[in-house]
């Protein structure tokens, strides 16, 4: 199992300190996770529970207070182009076109122009933005922009991508579309994947591997392997039973929570 670890969490903890209120939070408390390659791991729990936290720290925008997060081995000091990211807020340059905001990435890494274009629209065409090549951001909604800002890491070709709610700030129906687009993705390109999320159906129609997060300080309450065939039906009875058994976890996670106050 150790030969193909892409991310590995070693007794991991994370203590913010505000200077300004003199407080500290434990946002983790002790995390051990393994990754492997190729893997679609979803990371699923309450509020606060320190998620996107460790995620930042697999982006290397975060660091641990005790303990240590490593890519293939090596402790992570800070951002890599092995590891796309894609966040909820899209940041896509209003100035420039759908290709444009692709290639950007490309162009930060030296590939000449004409090379860039055309790897751009490898990734235009596999997440479903041919025809709006030329379009610029304002001219798009919300689920397009998501796209191009996932086709953008893509396009950068990382071994690794991590996102966190990418699809949270969306509608429902744009959110299935994208979930299913997703989907197709990964199964073309076999990418490794941690993806956070709210939402127990991502979680289900994405994931190989669903890790709950306990309440804050976080620690891990399930992990769950998912080895239903895909695409996956919401009607499927094993499907149903893995939403109940979530449905579950989540609402003791919050009762604790409220308990502890
Ligand atoms: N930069 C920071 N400074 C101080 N506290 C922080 C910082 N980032 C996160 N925290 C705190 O750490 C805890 C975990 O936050 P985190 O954002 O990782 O949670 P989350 O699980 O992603 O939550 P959500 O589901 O709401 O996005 C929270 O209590 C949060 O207030
Ligand atoms: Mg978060």
């Amino acid at each position: 199992m150790s030969t193909n670890v892409k991310f590995s969490a070693n007794g991991v903890r994370k203590i913010f300190h505000d200077e300004r209120t003199n407080r500290s939070v434990e946002a983790i408390s002790n995390l051990d996770l393994e990754v492997h390659d190729g893997e679609f791991v979803v990371l699923i729990g309450p509020s606060g529970c320190g998620k996107s936290t460790f995620l930042y720290m697999c982006a290397g925008f975060e660091f641990p207070t005790e303990g240590d997060v490593a890519f293939e081995g090596k402790t992570i000091k800070g951002p890599g182009p092995e590891r796309g990211i894609v966040f909820q807020d899209f940041v896509l340059y209003p100035w420039r076109t759908v290709r444009r905001n692709i290639t950007l990435g490309l162009e930060l890494k030296g590939v000449a122009k004409q090379e860039a274009a055309k790897r751009a629209q490898h990734w235009i065409d596999l997440t479903g933005l041919s025809g709006f090549e030329d379009s610029y951001p304002r001219q798009l909604s919300g689920g397009m922009k998501q796209r191009v800002a996932i086709a953008r890491t893509l396009a950068c070709e990382p071994e690794a991508v991590l996102m966190d709610e990418p699809f949270g700030a969306l509608d429902v129906q744009t959110r299935d579309f994208m979930v299913r687009d997703l989907q197709r993705v990964w199964d073309e390109t076999g990418k490794t994947i941690i993806f956070v999320t709210h939402s127990v159906e991502e979680a289900i129609m994405l994931a190989d591997r669903i890790v709950v997060f306990g309440a804050r300080p976080s620690r891990i309450k399930d992990d769950i392997r998912v080895d239903f065939p895909r695409p996956r039906t919401e009607s499927d009875p094993e499907v149903q039973a893995l939403r109940a058994k979530l449905i579950d976890l989540l609402a003791d996670e919050t009762r604790h929570e409220s308990i502890a106050g």
